[in-house]
C-alpha cells in the first residue's frame, strides 16, 4: 500500500463535503476517483497535496502517518499533482522548466548551472515517457498535451512516487489524449502509481486498475475497472440506472433565426455561410483547431472580422463587439468557463446577473437585492448545488459552474444560444440536465448551436450537423444521415 486515507472528513463553512473517506492506493496501480460533479474528488486531492487541511482522519504514506500542512510536504514525500492549469513558465525551455527550483550545478566555487547534464537528464526523462520533445524547445511553443507531458517529466525529476491527474484530458484533442493515456500506461508498467480523475468513462475503463466511487462526499465502493462496465460505473456514480444519456426531443422546424453570409475572419480565410433555425439543434463538429470557436467569436464580435453579414430573425445586424451581441440577443457559452465564462472570485449572484446589469439597476445604481432575488430564482430553476448564492464561483464543482454560466445567459433574455463544448468536464447526470435545459430553449423558440468535439453528443442531440475543417464548412448532414464515418471524413477535409 502506497497511500491510505482513513476516515477523512472536511467541511466548508458548516457544510460537510467529505464524510469519513477511506481510500487505499496500491503501488503501481492507476486508481481512479469517480463521481458526479461536486462529489468531492478534487477536495480529496487538495487535502493530499496540502492545498486544504482535513478536519478529521489520517493519511498514511508508505505505512507511516504523513502530515501534509503545506504543498511542499507533499512534494517532499513524492506526491506530485498535474493541474489542469499548467504551472510551467512559457518563456523558458523544456529543460529549464523541468529543473526549475532544483537545477543541477557544476561543482566548484562559482556554482554554475550544469546545462549539459540537465539536458542529458531531461532527454532521459522525456524518453522514459516515450516522447521525443526537444529539451531546448521553448515551452510556450508546445501544445497543451505536450506541456502536460513536460509537467510529468518534471514530477519524475523530483522523484515523485505518486502522480495525481485531475481531469487531465478534458481540454486535449483526441490525439493528445491518446498520447497522455499511453504515457500513463507506460509509466504504470514501470511501477509508477497514479490517482486519476476523469468524467470520460471509456478512458477510465481503458487505463484504470481500480475505481473508488464517491457520491455526495461519501465513499460508495472500490471496484476493479476490468470487472465493471461503463453502465455499471454510471449506476454506482449516480445511484440509479440512467435510462437515457441523450434525452433528444424533436420539434417542428421554425423560422430562420441566425443567418451568416460570406463571413471572412481574415483576408485569406474562406467565406462561411450557414443558417440556424428554430426547432432544431444545430451541431458544429470538427477536430480541435478546425476554426469553430474562432467562427463564433467572429459572429459574437469578440474578434474583428474582415467582411460578411449576420442576420438575426431576418434583420441584418452589425455586431462588432460583445456588448452589441448581447443587445441583439446572442449568448455565447464559451468553452473555457474558468477563463472566459465566470468571475471565479465573485459570488453566484454576481455572475448570474453580470451580463445584463441594466435589468438590476434602481435609480442608476445596481441593486444587490434584486441581483440576489434573480439569482435565487435561477439557482432554484437550474438546481444549482449548493444553492447558496453567496458562494464564490471558484468553489463550485464544474457542473454547477456550467449551470451558473447558462443562468447568466438566460437572464439576458437571449434568443440565439451558442454553446461551445457545453458538457466539458461535466458528469453524466449533469450532462442530461444540461441537455434538458437545451431542449427547453429549443421548445421556447430559441436558436441553439452546439459546438462539440464529442461525437456521441453531436450524434445524440443535434438535428443537423455542420462539419468544419480549416475554417471551412466541409459537411452539412441531417440527423438521420449523419454517422461517425461521414462526420470524420468531412472533419479531415472531405
Ligand atoms: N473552498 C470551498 N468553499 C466552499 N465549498 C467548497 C470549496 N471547495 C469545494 N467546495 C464544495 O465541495 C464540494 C465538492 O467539490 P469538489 O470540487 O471536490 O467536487 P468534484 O468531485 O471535484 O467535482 P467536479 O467533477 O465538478 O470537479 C462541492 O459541493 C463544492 O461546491
Ligand atoms: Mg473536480
Amino acid at each position: 500500500m502506497l497511500l491510505e486515507m482513513k476516515n477523512v472528513s472536511k467541511s466548508f463553512s458548516g457544510i460537510q463535503v467529505l464524510h469519513g473517506i477511506n481510500l487505499e492506493v496500491k503501488k503501481g496501480e492507476v486508481h481512479v476517483l469517480l463521481g458526479e460533479n461536486g462529489a468531492g474528488k478534487s477536495t480529496i486531492i487538495k487535502i493530499l497535496t496540502g492545498a486544504y487541511t482535513k478536519d478529521t482522519g489520517v493519511v498514511k504514506w508508505e505505512n507511516k502517518v504523513l502530515d501534509v500542512e503545506k504543498p511542499k510536504d507533499a512534494i517532499d514525500a513524492g506526491i506530485a499533482t498535474i493541474y489542469q492549469e499548467l504551472n510551467l513558465i512559457p518563456q523558458l525551455s523544456v529543460m529549464e522548466n523541468i529543473f526549475l527550483g532544483h537545477e543541477e550545478k557544476v561543482r566548484g566555487k562559482y556554482s554554475l548551472l550544469d546545462r549539459n547534464n540537465m539536458r542529458k537528464k531531461a532527454e532521459e526523462l522525456l524518453s522514459r515517457l516515450g516522447q521525443n520533445i526537444d529539451p531546448d524547445e521553448i515551452v510556450g511553443n508546445l501544445g497543451v498535451g505536450q506541456q502536460q507531458l513536460v509537467e510529468i517529466a518534471k514530477a519524475l525529476s523530483l522523484n515523485a512516487k505518486l502522480l495525481i491527474l485531475d481531469e487531465p484530458t478534458s481540454s486535449l484533442s483526441g490525439k493528445e489524449a491518446e498520447q497522455l493515456l499511453s504515457t500513463i500506461e507506460n509509466l504504470r508498467n514501470q511501477g509508477m502509481t497514479f490517482i486519476y480523475i476523469s468524467h470520460r468513462l471509456e478512458e477510465i475503463k481503458r487505463i484504470g486498475d481500480r475505481i473508488t466511487v464517491l457520491r455526495d462526499g461519501t465513499k460508495i465502493q472500490t471496484v476493479s475497472a476490468k470487472n465493471t462496465s461503463v453502465d455499471e460505473m454510471v449506476t454506482l456514480m449516480v445511484g440509479r440506472v440512467l435510462e437515457n444519456k441523450f434525452p433528444k426531443k424533436q420539434f417542428k422546424k421554425g423560422k430562420e433565426g441566425l443567418r451568416v453570409e460570406n463571413l471572412k475572419l481574415t483576408s485569406d480565410s474562406p467565406a462561411v455561410n450557414f443558417s440556424a433555425y428554430q426547432g432544431e439543434i444545430l451541431g458544429i463538429s470538427g477536430l480541435v483547431g478546425a476554426g469553430r470557436t474562432e467562427l463564433m467569436r467572429g459572429i459574437f464580435g469578440v474578434d474583428p472580422v474582415i467582411s460578411g453579414d449576420v442576420y438575426i430573425f431576418g434583420e441584418k445586424k452589425n455586431i462588432d463587439n460583445p456588448r452589441k451581441a448581447i443587445q441583439e440577443g446572442l449568448a455565447f457559452i464559451t468553452e473555457d468557463r474558468k477563463e472566459e465564462g465566470l468571475f471565479l472570485d465573485q459570488s453566484i449572484y454576481f455572475n448570474e446577473t453580470i451580463a445584463k446589469l441594466n435589468f438590476v439597476k434602481k435609480n442608476g445604481l445596481i441593486s444587490v437585492k434584486s441581483q440576489r432575488n434573480i439569482a435565487n430564482k435561477y439557482t432554484q430553476d437550474l438546481k444549482i448545488r449548493p444553492s447558496n448564492i453567496e458562494l464564490m464561483a471558484k468553489n463550485l464543482s464544474g457542473g454547477n459552474q456550467q449551470k451558473v454560466v447558462i443562468a447568466k445567459w438566460l437572464f439576458t433574455g437571449a434568443r440565439v444560444f451558442i454553446f461551445d463544448e457545453p458538457t466539458r468536464g461535466i458528469d453524466v447526470g449533469a450532462k442530461v440536465e444540461v441537455y434538458n435545459l437545451i431542449n427547453s430553449l429549443v421548445e421556447q423558440g430559441s436558436i441553439v448551436i452546439i459546438i462539440s468535439s464529442e461525437l456521441p453528443e453531436i450524434l445524440g442531440m443535434c438535428d443537423r450537423i455542420l462539419v468544419m475543417n480549416e475554417g471551412k464548412i466541409t459537411g452539412d448532414l441531417m440527423r438521420d444521415e449523419a454517422n461517425q464515418e461521414n462526420i470524420m471524413k468531412a472533419a479531415i477535409g472531405g
